[in-house]
């Protein structure tokens, strides 16, 4: 075994809405692991291929972007959240939009880009563990990962945290009009030929419906300590 195929990863997998990105970042700061947005990959190409004033469904265009786009990722200094930097640029404002999680879902269908961020992903794996969000985190990047979890919650609940969300933030959205959205990228996600959204074999299904962050944590930090 590799020294980084020798690092824990705890892959939490699920769609928009979900969880993931606050259960994720807590789980990976209880456990004091790094953490991958992998979404946030996927949503840094779409805003650079944008930015480029590139034609999204041009494949082979948007990969030559998504092989060439600089992403980082710097933490806040002040407990806030982290921010996405695409190409010098702090994208993070950008890049929370419906928008660009509807041009991240067009261009995460084409082989050739998801193939582009593969070796970014596998870097983040690094002592000593990693928590990776995602679609495909525990069936396609990490299928070896030791510790894996699906989340799940009904639409309607999930467009309400979207919505909730993206209000905290100041962005102007109606519920409706996310509800479909939402149900649009997710059936785009679930249906695509490559890494479509599924739960891993292995993975354990939490159903997160009327459940609080706390108990959510608290079930998926069992998952690597019983
Ligand atoms: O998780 P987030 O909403 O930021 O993801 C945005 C989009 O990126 C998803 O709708 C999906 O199409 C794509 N994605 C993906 N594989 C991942 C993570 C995200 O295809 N591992």
């Amino acid at each position: 075994m590799s020294q980084a195929t020798s690092v824990p990863v705890l892959t939490i997998d699920g769609p928009s809405g979900s969880g993931k990105g606050t259960i994720s970042a807590a789980v990976a700061a209880q456990l004091g692991w790094h953490l991958l947005d992998s979404g946030a990959l996927y949503r840094a190409v779409g805003y650079a291929a944008g930015m480029a004033g590139l034609d999204l469904s041009d494949v082979e265009a948007v990969t030559r972007c998504a092989q060439t786009t600089r992403i980082r990722f710097r933490a806040a200094t002040d407990g806030g959240e982290t921010r996405v930097i695409v190409n010098g640029h702090d994208a993070t404002d950008e890049l929370r939009t419906e928008t660009a999680g509807a041009a991240a879902s067009a261009i995460a269908s084409m082989p050739s880009v998801r193939e582009a961020l593969v070796a970014l992903q596998l870097g983040f794996r690094k002592g000593p563990g990693l928590v990776a969000d995602g679609r495909d985190m525990g069936t396609v990047i990490f299928p070896d990962a030791a510790f894996k979890v699906f989340l799940t919650a009904s639409a309607a609940e999930r467009a309400k945290r979207r919505y909730k969300q993206l209000k905290e933030k100041g962005l102007s959205v109606t519920l409706g009009g996310l509800q479909r959205e939402i149900e649009a990228r997710d059936s785009r996600d679930a249906s695509r030929v490559v890494a479509p959204l599924r739960p891993a074999e292995d993975a354990l299904l939490v159903d997160t419906t009327g459940i609080g962050i706390d108990e959510v944590v608290a079930k998926v930090l069992s998952v690597v300590r019983p």
